[in-house]
């Protein structure tokens, strides 16, 4: 029974009942029709036989769904009903504020920079506005006068190899594994012509990066895919000859996620084909295991030595990426830094409200520190040990537009990351299936009829237009801050509760 709002009940098992008691009436119907007026009528009465006998399947065969055990073909209805309500409620349902991680307004905000047309909107917000809004300055500068940006990443040690952006964005990693190949060329296109750089993600050797030759950032998770030995230890030969590739400008040590921080993880023997095999450079067929944590770093002295020997073997600048926890051992780590005079040429710090192609609800739900909290945190930590111009920060955590970077800015970033940003210019709809290889729009799936869908070029060029577009409207909304350079902005830019300022 299920009980309404007013109290009364609706008697599912009398209309489960009555469903069965209808198939019934309406098969013999068509069998008498089909025996006095034509037999055209046998084929609908075959149907409903088989209707029927699905049916007694799922009343009296199967003892694995109570539902189906209890109520037949009708109680069949409720799984449809379930398996297509996400859609029913993205298309139909949720408004265009309410859906997430990304409301409707927020991912068309992007389609539109992708596809290259206008991003205006009409009458006024559709938001309740509150707190965390942008300052704007009484005197607005022009967009046209904005300098270019520029950030170099290894100036702090003077290294040769030293790497500049001119844009204040990067793609996140994403590795090949949870993104099929198609995704990942035509990011790694558009961003090449768009000229910024793409973290590998953790999915081991480049080989689909390199094939459109974009600069690279590899990522090295705690398994370190292309450039481990047996035991998942770094082998230092295979990242000194992979850091001698002229794409690859940055090596990125990954600690943590913010979706899954502090957790492994486990590819199935049966997911390692001999391509996986081949750039993870793991055996074909036998589960891959990544632990938690880099075997070398089980304190904080090995975890500092660790960064140091990773630049000295890449000779490239060297950064980290973390979830933030616990701001006290993230004090002890800058402290280990001074103490051995060794910075990662980056942290980059990524906020529990990130993504991944697949993470545990809870993980996803409840650990980790949200990125503006982890940062005002990091850039206290930074300050308060007289470090803070000794790395240069980054941030990631749903910035997919102009407005949610400047906010990153002004906690403190130099320039910002985001994954999710570039598969919705690449056309992601939020299905919520980058877990099942079944992703609709070809993107985190490696099944080839899906990918068919993901033209390479199409996207690339969405891809570009996304980078030159949100590139224009940072300008812009900086330039309406009154400041000439991201770096500028600080904490008074943006307008906290009375109780948030410092
Ligand atoms: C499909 C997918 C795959 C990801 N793979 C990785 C990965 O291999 N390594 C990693 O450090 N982060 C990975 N991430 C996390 C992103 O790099 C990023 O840190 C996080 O999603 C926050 O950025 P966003 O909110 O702009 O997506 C992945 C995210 C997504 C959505």
């Amino acid at each position: 029974m299920c009980a309404k709002p007013d109290g009364s009940s609706l008697d599912l098992m009398s209309l489960a009942k009555s469903f069965s008691t209808i198939l019934y009436i309406i098969t013999m119907l068509l069998f008498a029709l089909g025996f006095f007026i034509h037999l055209a009528f046998y084929a609908g009465a075959f149907l409903f036989v088989m209707l029927l006998i699905i049916d007694i399947r799922y009343k009296y065969f199967q003892k694995s769904h109570a539902i189906l055990r209890n109520f037949g073909l009708f109680g069949a209805m409720r799984y449809l009903m379930e398996s297509i309500g996400p859609e029913l409620r993205q298309y139909w349902i949720a408004s265009d504020v309410e859906e997430k991680p990304f409301s409707r307004r927020e991912r068309s905000e992007v389609y539109r920079y992708a596809k290259n047309i206008e991003s205006t909107a009409p009458f006024g917000t559709l938001e309740n506005l509150q707190y965390g809004m942008i300052r704007h300055s009484m005197y607005p500068l022009h967009k046209e006068d904005m300098p270019q940006f520029s950030l170099t990443f290894g100036e702090e040690r003077n290294i040769k190899n030293a790497y500049t952006i001119t844009k204040p964005f990067m793609v996140s990693a994403m590795s090949f594994g949870s993104l099929g190949e198609n995704a990942v060329r035509a990011i790694a296109r558009g961003a090449k012509r768009g000229g910024i750089p793409m973290c590998t993600g953790e999915g081991g050797y480049p080989k689909y990066h390199l094939m459109e030759k974009p600069d690279i950032i590899f990522q090295m998770g705690t398994a370190k895919f292309g450039v481990r030995n047996g035991d998942g230890s770094l082998n230092d030969e295979k990242l000194s000859s992979l850091a001698s590739e002229e794409c690859i400008k940055m090596i990125e040590i990954k600690f943590s996620q913010g979706a899954k921080p502090g957790k492994g993880g486990l590819l199935p023997g049966a997911k390692v084909t001999p391509e996986i095999a081949e750039i993870r450079d793991v055996p074909v067929g036998k589960d891959v295991y990544s632990p938690p944590g880099h075997i070398e770093c089980d304190n904080v002295e090995n975890t500092v030595k660790f960064i140091k020997r990773v630049q000295e073997v890449s000779d490239l600048p060297v950064g980290i990426k973390m979830c933030i926890g616990n701001e006290h051992e993230f004090q002890d780590f800058v402290r280990e830094m001074q103490k051995q005079d060794v910075f990662p040429d980056y942290i980059d710090i990524d906020g529990a409200e990130g993504g991944t192609g697949a993470a545990p609800r809870s993980f996803l739900d409840y650990v980790g520190i949200p990125l503006f909290h982890a940062l005002k945190l990091v850039v206290n930590i930074l300050h308060e040990e007289g470090v803070r111009d000794k790395v240069k920060l980054l941030g990631a955590g749903k910035l997919v537009n102009p407005a949610r970077q400047i906010t990153a800015f002004s906690f403190g970033v130099d320039a910002v990351y985001t994954a999710r940003g570039f598969m919705l210019a690449l056309g992601c709809v939020q299905a919520l299936q980058c877990n099942q290889d079944t992703c609709p729009v070809g993107i985190t799936t490696h099944d080839k009829h899906l990918q068919r869908g993901l033209e390479i070029e199409d996207k690339a060029q969405r891809v570009e237009h996304y980078i030159k577009n949100l590139d224009k409207a940072l300008k812009e909304l900086l330039a309406a801050t009154g400041n000439k350079s991201l770096r500028e902005l600080r904490n008074k830019n943006i307008m906290f509760r009375p109780w948030e300022y410092n």
